[in-house]
This record gives structure tokens, sequence and C-alpha cells, in this order.
């Protein structure tokens, strides 16, 4: 029985040298430094459920630019504004692809997000840059954002509590929805947040645009671990292809009454404005571009999946943590009250005249932003910084650990919009890609495409709830990062009680 052990062990003690001599004759030297990495897991131990706080830990120990192998995946990670600026201008170029994921593959394919930059999503991204964030554009719909906020300040109740992220949910619904096709997305008619039978079809979309997030979040190990995705223990490849068929099956009814709108359309009568949706089918209509209907459901669902939950989080983070930070909410009344007054709502015209509200929304950014890696992937090896990056390797910009660094941002942990502010430690620093201490929707080539939306939207929601109402929070108010999700939103939905402040009649839709 001894000698079976001894035999054994001994067995397993030269299989793992000999993985390592292997491993190490196969590894590219050349590396920024790094975690020690297991045979087949690599360095995913010391992941955890939190990637973004662990790769931080590992930067303080390593350095700002250092190699983890995730799996048998090697995971390049910068954590500095110096690193970061290396892969996402310097050599731009270089790093403008994207890493492979079974999840997006199967659900979106040919979309714009996680695609590389070929001519087919260089067309796609125009068509969508045209269709939602030139300045004609986000000024026509301009009318349908302050209506959709008149209408959500109708349902808050002027005192007592409310569930925020619902009413975040609804605006960034009816917003999206009306912009993408045409339609409103949920219609809550009393205070309770019931939502009306009549839109459940509508609500299903919430659902599926909710569950879509979670799926590309959820760590797939066969993304890692090549045999993983072959063996698919876990049978995750049927499961996103039952989810894709899911998503079509709702699409195609959107679509079948559309086209049949257009089938029936009179050339001669005045048209109406055009949604994302039209665009999208006017591209398919003309056959010589690879937009056929598949890709045209792929699109839809790839606004919603980029656009709506990264919305949402964003707001109700800033809300969390204004609603947590009494001092924060006076000075961003006081300027709201100043600016605006009490006897209208705010207006987006005001924004420019609130620089508050803005550095509220830069210092909800730094500390939570929604995407928390810009994850590209190198096209041809190169060197970066003396090392060799060997084309295929995946380059991860840790955005949530470069907005705790102390030496850029002081007193990293606390929410204080006011370091933004003349005169404060990060006075002057913006999100838009120019400063790459703060990166939320990344720079370069792989900029967000929705980011002028999304930053209107955003400051829009923290003027407007700031302005119509004072916040308490609950007593045992929290502030952690939820699991599973591409977006990183709160753990639990925040809650807080309302008490509204301007003049009666500002609450009436
Ligand atoms: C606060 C809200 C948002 C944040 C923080 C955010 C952030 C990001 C980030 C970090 C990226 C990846 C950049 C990179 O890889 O370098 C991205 C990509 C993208 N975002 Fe956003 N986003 C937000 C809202 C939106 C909205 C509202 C839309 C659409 C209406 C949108 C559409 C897109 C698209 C299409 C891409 C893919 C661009 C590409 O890969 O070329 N995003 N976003």
């Amino acid at each position: 029985m001894g000698s079976v052990l001894e035999i054994l062990s001994g067995s397993v003690v030269a299989l793992v040298a000999i993985y390592l001599c292997m491993r190490f004759l196969k590894t590219p030297r050349n590396l920024p430094p790094g975690p020690f990495a297991w045979p087949l897991i690599g360095s995913l131990h010391l992941i955890g459920p939190y990637p973004q706080r662990a790769l931080l830990k590992l930067a303080n120990q390593y350095g700002p630019l250092i190699s983890v192998w995730f799996g048998q995946r090697l995971i390049i990670v910068a954590t500095s504004p110096e690193t970061a600026m290396e892969f996402v201008k310097t050599q731009d170029a270089n790093f403008c692809s994207r890493p492979q994921q079974q999840a997006p593959t199967i659900l979106l394919p040919h979309d714009l997000t996680f695609s590389d930059v070929t001519p087919h999503s260089k067309h796609l991204r125009k068509i969508f840059t045209m269709q939602f964030t030139t300045s004609k554009k986000v000024e026509a719909a301009q009318q349908l954002r302050a209506d959709e906020f008149k209408h959500m300040l109708s349902t808050i109740p002027q005192e007592g509590w409310v569930n925020v992220k619902f009413h975040l949910e609804v605006l960034a619904g009816n917003v999206f929805s009306q912009l993408i096709m045409g339609k409103r997305l949920l219609q809550p008619t009393s205070h309770d947040e019931e939502v009306n039978d009549s839109t459940e079809k509508l609500k299903d979309l919430m659902t599926i645009t909710a569950d879509l997030d979670r799926i590309i979040g959820t760590f797939n190990p066969g993304d890692f671990i090549p045999a993983f995705k072959k063996l698919d223990l876990q049978g995750l490849g049927s499961r996103f292809k039952q989810f894709r068929s899911r998503m079509d099956t709702f699409i195609a009814k959107i679509l079948e009454e559309r086209l049949e709108l257009r089938k029936n359309r009179d050339p001669k009568e005045q048209s109406r404005e055009k949604d994302y949706l039209d665009a999208l089918l006017d591209e398919s209509d003309q056959k010589t571009n690879a937009i056929d209907l598949n890709v045209v459901k792929t699109m839809l669902w790839e606004i919603y999946a980029a656009g709506m939950e990264t919305n949402i989080a964003s707001s109700e983070w800033a809300m969390a943590e204004m609603v947590n930070s009494p001092e924060s909410m006076r000075k961003c009344q006081e300027e709201l009250d100043a600016v605006v007054g009490h006897e209208r709502m705010v207006q987006e015209s005001d924004l420019a005249k609130l620089p508050y509200v803005k550095a509220v929304v830069k210092e909800t950014l730094r500390l939570h932003p929604p995407v928390p890696f810009l994850a590209h992937q190198c096209i041809k090896s190169c060197k970066a910084f003396g090392y060799d990056i060997k084309a295929g390797t995946s380059v991860f910009v840790n955005v949530w650990g470069m907005g705790r660094l102390e030496k850029v941002f002081p007193d990293a942990e606390k929410f204080y919009p006011d370091r933004f502010l003349p005169g404060g430690s990060n006075a002057g620093i913006d999100y838009q890609g120019q400063n790459f201490e703060l990166l939320p929707f990344g720079t370069g080539r792989r900029i967000c495409a929705g980011m002028p939306i999304a930053s209107l939207m955003v400051q829009t929601v923290v003027a407007t709830l700031m302005h119509a109402y004072n916040w308490t929070p609950p007593k045992d108010i929290e502030l952690m990062e939820g699991l599973g999700a591409a977006s990183l939103s709160k753990a639990v939905p925040l809650r807080a009680y309302t008490k509204a402040r301007l003049a009666p009649h500002l609450y009436k839709y």
C-alpha cells in the first residue's frame, strides 16, 4: 500500500515538475512582474469575486504594470495614468482589439462593443453616432428627456420611502426605448411602484436587458481555460443559445410591427422623426452592406446592454453617495437653489452653470465606474515599457483601481466632490478621455460611443433629484458593489426617504 502511495505521489510531483518546465519554456520571459501562476488555474485563486479589488491589491504589491495568468490566458493589467496611456493612447491602434468571450460571441454576434475594430464595426459605430450623439440628435431629443424627468417627479411620492433604483430604471427605460424604437417602456400609474399589466411585454424587455448584463458579466471558466469550454461541464454554451432565442423571440415582434409599418407607409406622408430602429432598417434596405436583420437585432440589444445598465448603475451610485453625504447634498442644493430657484424644474441648459453637480458625477464615476476595466487586446506583437507583449495578449486598464490611487486622489476612499472644484486636489480633471487619471468612459478608438448622452443623463438625474427633494438615508445604508454582472451596480437597491422642496405644481405631470 505504502509503495503505491509513494509511486502515486512521485508521479504527481514529476507531472507538476514537467508542467512547470514546459510552462517556463513556453512562457515569454520578458513580461511585467506578477504573481506565481499554478498549472491550469494560473493565478485565478487570487482573483476572487471582486477582480477589480484583487487586481488593485496585486498592483500595490508588484507595480502599475503586471502580468496575471487568468487560467491559461495572460492578462497585462495597467493601474496608473502612465501605463494606461501607453495602451489606450500611445499604442491605441495596436491595442484596440477585444479579448474574445464566449457569451457575447453567442448573444451579440457581429456587434460593436465586443468585436474587433473592422470596417463593419466602424460602420456600425457611425450609424450609432449619427443617431445618438451628434449635437443635433442630442438637442432634438431634449424635450423627450425633459418630459420623462417631469414624469419621474410625478411618480415619486412628495414624502415617504422610495425605491430610488426603480424610478431610475423607469426613467432610463422610457428615454432609451423612445430613442431606440419610438416606444415608452414602463408606465407606472401610481406611487406604489406597480406596473400596469398592459406594459408587461415592455417590462420583459427590462428583465432581458438586466439578464443580458448578468450573463455577460458572469465568470465563465471556459473563457480562460480552453479545455473547460470544449467540455462545457456547466452547459453554458447551450444556456447562452437558449437565452439568445429568448432575445430573438422578443425582438422579432417589435421588428415585425415596424417592418409592417414601413411597408404600409405612404411615401407622401410627412415622415415622423426617425429612431435608431429606422436608421438600422434603412441600412439593411440597402443590400450593399452587411447589415441584415440579424445585425439589426444584435444592435438593438447592444444599445440596451451597453447603455441602460451602466446609466442606471451610475445614477444610483451618485444618489447613494449623495444621500449618505449631508454636507455634499447641502452644497449641491445651495448651488441649485441659486441657479434654478424653487419655481421651476432643472433644465439641461442649466448644467453649464452647475459645477458642483458636475463634480458629484465625476466623483461618482471615480469611485464607482460601472465598467471597472477597459478590456483590450494586442493586435501585433510589440514592446511596452521594455517588456515583450505578444499578439493576442489581453490588456486590462483597471479604471476602478486607478480611481483609488492615493497619490493621485488624496483620501481616495472618501466621497468628496469638492476635490474636482477650483482649488481642490484634482481641479481641472475631467472624464472625457483627456485625463488618464479618470477614464470611466475609456478613451481613444474604443471610447464609449454613448458618452455624451450618458454624461448628460447622469448629471440631469443628480441635479433634478437633489433639487426636487431632501433625502434621508436608511439607518443601515450600505455601499457594497454587487457581483456577477457586467455593470458594477450597488449590491442592494437604494431606498431613501424623500421630502419635496419645490412648488407643488412642479410634481404634476
Ligand atoms: C455612465 C454611463 C456609461 C459608462 C460609464 C460607459 C462606459 C463605457 C466604457 C468604459 C466603454 C469601453 C471603453 C473601452 O473599451 O476603452 C464603453 C463602450 C461603449 N459604450 Fe458606454 N458607458 C456608459 C453609457 C453608455 C450609453 C448610454 C451608451 C449608448 C446609448 C453606451 C454605448 C457604448 C458602446 C456602443 C460602447 C462600445 C464602443 C466600442 O467598443 O467601440 N454607453 N462604455
